[in-house]
């Protein structure tokens, strides 16, 4: 063999060892999110998946380039950033430190590792780009009206038409690239020669808009042409020009009449730029097609007020007004980088009944948040009016009782003659069913359809089990969360309100997040909260904080706490922690200081919200066994709450304020038992399970009591509440892995699998499509009755994923986790998967009788405790083969009755016979 030959079959063995698993890596993110432009973080987070054939690859080093042209990063050139081999298994969160980067640097990058089972190629090629991190970057003027027109109306339910702005520009031969950074508020759509841009909806994020206004930043090369060019845009009101506004002023937070700030920069490939910004040069109307629009009361459009070209070029605005300038909203304007809302899903509608003459009822099937897209031929000036409401009258009408004054209205006028299709651009509903009147001739269910409208997020979950009530409640969980989302959380999408409480998600967006991957969606609401905090430390119940509800108490703004943690365990996000730290400490310290007495807390305000209450028609239950001590409820969190600040502390480095923390929870909890806990009967106050699970489950019950506590929480639940939920929106956020981690699972799947009041399952048995509000809300006062709040959930999703499937993180981000399947005789199959930051956990067993088996993935560069109920003498096989035969497979101990083995990356198939 000559030399060459030799040395070439040594770099054919060698490139076939290297991709002997096939290592690769995929899904490359910059701060969570897939080709973000715009950002303004100059050391972002660059994360990578890892896939690869076979058993337990592991990263051992990374090298990540960052490049400021596409061509360099061919070429392997990280001009911005070469990482160079890092020897290091971080493959998510790892912070860029390359070159300062500037405003509007784009960031070409990829990423190349290696394993314990070979290396990869070079990734595909991601991008970032930065967005104006300077305030003197803006060189656009606010534009706005502060002012109605003739045909508007500012009062209780206001009418405030869409304002439609215009500017005409040219441009020049040889653009290199042209980008846009634009603010609309409340809402707005964007248009470059009558092209819609991009395919957000109600884009513009709601923020306390005194505080931050965000921008979204396009990449409008391929829109624009050498040439005459037209830049345009509707601004609606949304939360800015509130639904409400001159109306309860205490209560309600107003903002002005809507306003846009707008940077088109257009670069040329001769290194010259050209700016063309928001100013009086623009030109508007308020005499559009869209008269009104208020998220409460709908929106209406005339079409025959349409006005063909107006976003293009050419179009005559000589009768338009000249754009004014106007004050700026007043907060720090920056980069938007949650997730846009778009529609997201749709839903065809099932039954269209006539009501009477000209009268019909459409049936979606589906309570959902969105609007309808209406398709219609008729003559001008014929008029549709479309009514919404999340259940019907027995008379078949709609039911709007419970949707208060909110009047849910969209009216549409034809232009007529040709086919027209419509729905609104700056408000939504939330429903099931709709009433069109005016419909010229007969609507056909071919005519509707409905748009599901969220943040746009992936769906990372997926669960179903063998029984089909737990999967239709997964399924009302599933469509009330996506409801839920509109650029912040909020707790209801149909009523007046459509406010962010920060009660409703303490723990529920920990399910949320197996559900949806709402990461940046959580993490900007972390900033609302912090930037509604007032300056002696308070933090509000609502916020951004539209509603002025600062109440001072645990539970709600105790959320603030709760969602950092939830993003630092589920996204291992560390960067809440960091930013909100000094905030978290400052209202801690500040309900200490205001209302801490004998380390009691002495302030609460919502107990545990909305307990079944004892009879049908009540929303809140007056009966004092039923309700827990709202002082022992702060008090609980209080304690809870100081652990979490001790770990943050830790985690940031902060040994004395962890101390402190350690020191203050320590006496609280001494406090709390010596107050409320019976030392004979073992009962905490009144004996509700809210007010023994949260001692219990949160550690503040001395060790030695701890099972006579839990057996007051069973004997209460099997006996007084006969297998049946009996706590409110607090106890429920702890109620099914407390009843699991103590060892009653079987006790928690019957609570989730009744269907008689009160319980999810009645819910379901009565129609419900979505979570209710209340545990009675088919008979309860329409005052507050939603059909589609999420609160009712507590930690039922984060139960169906860490303890029904076992897909659990131990550390940050699942990067180990613990699977723990249950055993409960009634439940044989479950099947979930996620997709954790470094690739998708599969988790699906059957049980029967003794006989388990169960198919896990663990996703590359992770790992898993495996908890397999094997007892002691049972024999456990993987793949058909005895398990002690699989040198991959390590058995640490057996506990319990059940097998403990440590496993890494693949699949696996377990079983155990009976
Ligand atoms: C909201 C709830 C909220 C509660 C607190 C209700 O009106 O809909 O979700 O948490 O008020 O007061």
């Amino acid at each position: 063999m000559s030399k060459r030959t030799h040395i070439a079959l040594l770099i054919f063995i060698l490139s076939s060892y290297k991709c002997l698993a096939g290592i690769a890596t995929q899904n490359l993110r910059c701060e969570m999110l897939h080709n973000p432009l715009g950002i303004e973080t100059i050391h972002p987070r660059l994360s990578w998946q890892i896939t690869g054939e076979g058993r337990n690859i592991n990263q051992t080093a990374y090298q990540v380039l960052v490049a400021s042209t596409p061509t360099k990063l061919a070429a392997n050139e990280g001009d911005l950033w070469d990482s160079h081999r890092v020897n290091s298994g971080e493959s998510i969160m790892i912070n860029y430190a390359g070159k300062v980067l500037i405003s509007r640097t784009a960031c070409y990058w990829k990423v190349k590792v290696w394993t314990n089972k070979g290396e990869s190629q070079w990734s595909q090629p991601a991008m970032w780009s930065e967005g104006l991190l300077n305030t003197t970057d803006w060189k656009a003027r606010w534009i706005g009206h502060d002012g109605g027109f003739p045909w508007d109306s500012v009062s209780k339910f206001s009418r405030l038409s869409a304002r439609y702005y215009h500017k005409q520009f040219d441009v020049k031969h040889g653009v290199k690239k042209a980008t846009i950074y634009v603010i609309g508020l409340g809402h707005y759509e964007l248009y470059i020669n009558g092209n819609i841009i991009g395919d957000q909806v109600l884009a513009g994020p709601p923020t306390d808009y005194t505080q931050s206004v965000k921008y979204s930043t396009f990449d409008v090369t391929n829109a624009i042409k050498q040439g005459a060019n037209a830049v345009a845009t509707v601004l609606g009101n949304g939360r800015f020009f509130t639904m409400r506004p001159k109306y309860k002023q205490k209560k309600i937070k107003e903002f002005g009449f809507p306003k846009m700030l707008l940077q088109l920069e257009v670069e040329y490939t001769d290194g010259t730029r050209q700016l063309i910004v928001s100013d009086n040069s623009w030109k508007f109307t308020a005499d559009g097609p869209i008269r009104t629009n208020n998220e409460y009361d709908g929106e209406e459009y005339d079409a025959t007020k349409e006005m063909p070209g107006w976003n293009n070029t050419g179009f005559d605005d000589s009768k338009w007004l000249k754009a004014e300038l106007v004050e700026a909203p007043g907060g720090r304007v920056e980069a938007q980088v949650n997730e846009p809302v778009k529609v997201m899903d749709t839903v065809k509608p099932v039954t269209i009944n006539q009501l009477k003459p000209g009268t019909w009822i459409m049936d979606m099937g589906q309570n959902f948040a969105g609007w309808v897209k209406m398709h219609v031929k008729g003559k001008r000036g014929d008029k549709i009016t479309l009514r919404y409401a999340e259940t019907l009258q027995p008379n078949g009408e709609l039911y709007v009782a419970n949707l208060r004054d909110a009047k849910v209205t969209d009216v549409y006028t034809l232009k007529g003659g040709e086919d027209e299709s419509w729905r609104p651009a700056f408000v939504y509903h939330g429903f099931r069913y709709v009433e069109i009147s005016g419909y010229p001739g007969r609507p056909e269910l071919a005519d509707f359809e409905g748009e599901v409208v969220y943040d746009a997020m992936a769906t990372t979950g997926h669960f179903e089990t063998s029984n089909p009530l737990i999967n239709q409640v997964y399924h009302n969980a599933y469509w009330g969360i996506l409801s839920n989302y509109k650029g912040m959380p909020v707790d209801c999408p149909q009523r007046n309100e459509r406010m962010p409480w920060l009660g409703d998600r303490a723990v529920g967006s920990l399910g949320e997040s197996f559900v949806f991957a709402n990461g940046n969606l959580y993490a900007k609401w972390l900033d609302d909260i912090a930037q509604s905090q007032k300056p002696d430390g308070a933090i509000p119940d609502v916020a951004p904080a539209y509603w002025n509800y600062y109440s001072d108490n645990m539970t709600w703004p105790g959320t603030y706490i709760l969602v950092a943690d939830m993003l630092y365990r589920q996204f291992a996000d560390k960067a809440p922690i960091e930013k909100h730290y000094a905030s978290m400490k400052k209202w801690m310290d500040y309900m200490h200081i205001k209302y801490m007495k004998d380390y009691i807390v002495t302030k609460d305000k919502y107990g545990d919200w909305c307990v079944p209450p004892e009879s049908p028609e009540l929303i809140h239950s007056k009966d004092s066994s039923r309700n827990t001590n709202g002082q022992l409820i702060a008090t609980a969190y209080y304690y809870h709450l100081s652990g979490l600040m001790q770990k943050f502390a830790k985690l940031l480095n902060k040994p004395a304020d962890a101390q402190a923390f350690a020191v203050l929870k320590l006496r609280v909890g001494n406090a709390f038992n010596q107050k409320y806990l019976d030392k004979k009967s073992f009962r905490y106050a009144n004996n509700t399970v809210t007010a023994n699970l949260l001692p219990l489950y949160f550690g503040i019950t001395p060790a030695a009591s701890s099972k006579a506590v839990f057996k007051n929480i069973v004997d209460k639940i099997e006996n007084d509440a006969n297998g049946h939920i009996s706590t409110g929106v607090i106890g429920t956020q702890w109620l099914m892995r407390g009843l699991t981690e103590y060892g009653r699972p079987d006790l928690a799947y019957r609570i989730a699998t009744n269907d008689d009041y009160p319980s999810w399952g009645y819910m379901v048995k009565h129609g419900a499509t979505t979570i209710w509000e209340l545990w009675n809300g088919d008979t309860a006062n329409p005052a507050m009755n939603s059909h589609n709040h999420i609160m009712l959930l507590g930690d039922l999703v984060a139960w169906f994923y860490q303890d029904l499937a076992g897909i659990k993180t131990v550390n940050a981000g699942f990067k180990e986790m613990v699977m723990i399947p249950p055993v409960i005789s009634q439940l044989n199959t479950v099947n979930a998967s996620y997709e954790t930051p470094y690739g998708v956990v599969k988790s699906s067993w059957i049980s029967n009788n003794g006989h388990f088996t169960w198919h896990i993935t663990v996703p590359p560069n992770s790992k898993a405790l495996v908890y397999i109920p094997a007892g002691t003498g049972k024999a456990v096989t993987e793949s058909g083969q005895a398990i002690d035969t699989i040198k991959d497979i390590k058995l640490l101990k057996i506990e319990g009755g059940r097998a403990i083995f440590r496993v890494g990356s693949g699949s696996y198939n377990f079983e155990v016979k009976s």
